[in-house]
């Protein structure tokens, strides 16, 4: 691994104890100075209160893009069965794992720049994750045509889960990240697809869709193994780290 913008010592002037003698004085006017803006957080309260009985909420799912779609709809309606909360969350899935296919596709550039470590993560292992993400976007797409749903539609799930994620592939895509520091995204983006797996298998079942929640198991088996392999790489990398190599371990002078 490139020693470089790992946790070593160096020039960083973001704590106040960097210059003594201008920290005293911002502290002494932080104290002196009333806020910048009148009002306090109860005015914010109301601003944000305001605001979300005006807004239109994220959107909605479109209407079925085919007859088949109309007539499954129709007759979940009649079984009592909003099928729009089925089609909303495999929308979801599928905008993720097209997104997974892009985290791990910068992981690997990211593996050429620094390489791996021991315990860390091999170009096959991370190509077959890869590989995996991409059949998981096939599987939604596939799911979504099989119930008459436009699978290119992004619905108000996939919308809010891109908005959660938005800091993973930010910091992936970042010139500056290491490729431990990429595990610490991955893991981010692993932990979630497992929960949101979990969940889709039981919203299957509880529809009676037991086919597709047999086929969703199977995806979720294998996003435990990513889990655990991002795992295990991450504390390999931060235990590789933290093992200092002799010749660099000076402490400097206070
Ligand atoms: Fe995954």
């Amino acid at each position: 691994m490139s020693k470089d913008t790992v946790a070593d010592m160096g020039l960083n002037r973001t704590g106040i104890k960097t210059s003594p003698i201008d920290s005293k004085d911002i502290v002494q006017e932080a104290q002196r100075a009333p806020p910048s803006s009148p009002g306090d957080a109860q005015g914010i309260h109301r601003v944000r209160q305001q605001y979300a009985r005006e807004a239109d909420g994220l959107g909605h799912v479109p209407p079925p893009s085919s007859l088949k779609g109309v007539a499954k709809t129709a007759a979940g309606l009649l079984k009592g069965q909003k099928s729009t909360v089925f089609i909303d969350k495999l929308g979801e899935r599928l905008a993720f794992e097209r997104t997974g296919v892009r985290l791990y596709e910068g992981a690997l550039s990211k593996l050429e720049v620094y390489g791996s470590w021991e315990g860390g993560p091999s170009r096959e292992l991370l190509t077959k994750i890869l590989d995996d993400e991409l059949s998981h976007f096939a599987l939604m797409t596939e799911t979504l045509q099989g119930l008459g749903a436009d699978p290119t539609a992004m619905t108000p799930s996939a919308d809010l889960s891109a908005v959660i994620s938005q800091g993973v592939p930010a910091a992936i895509a970042d010139a500056r990240t290491n490729l431990r520091q990429c595990m610490e995204a991955l893991l981010v983006a692993e932990l979630t697809d497992n929960a949101s797996w979990e969940l889709l298998i039981d919203l299957a079942r509880g529809l009676g869709h037991d086919t597709l929640a047999d086929r969703f198991q199977l995806a979720l088996d294998a996003e435990a193994e990513h889990l655990s392999l991002v795992k295990g790489w991450l504390a390999a990398g931060v235990a590789t780290e933290a093992r200092a190599p002799l010749e660099s371990a000076s402490v400097p002078a206070p």
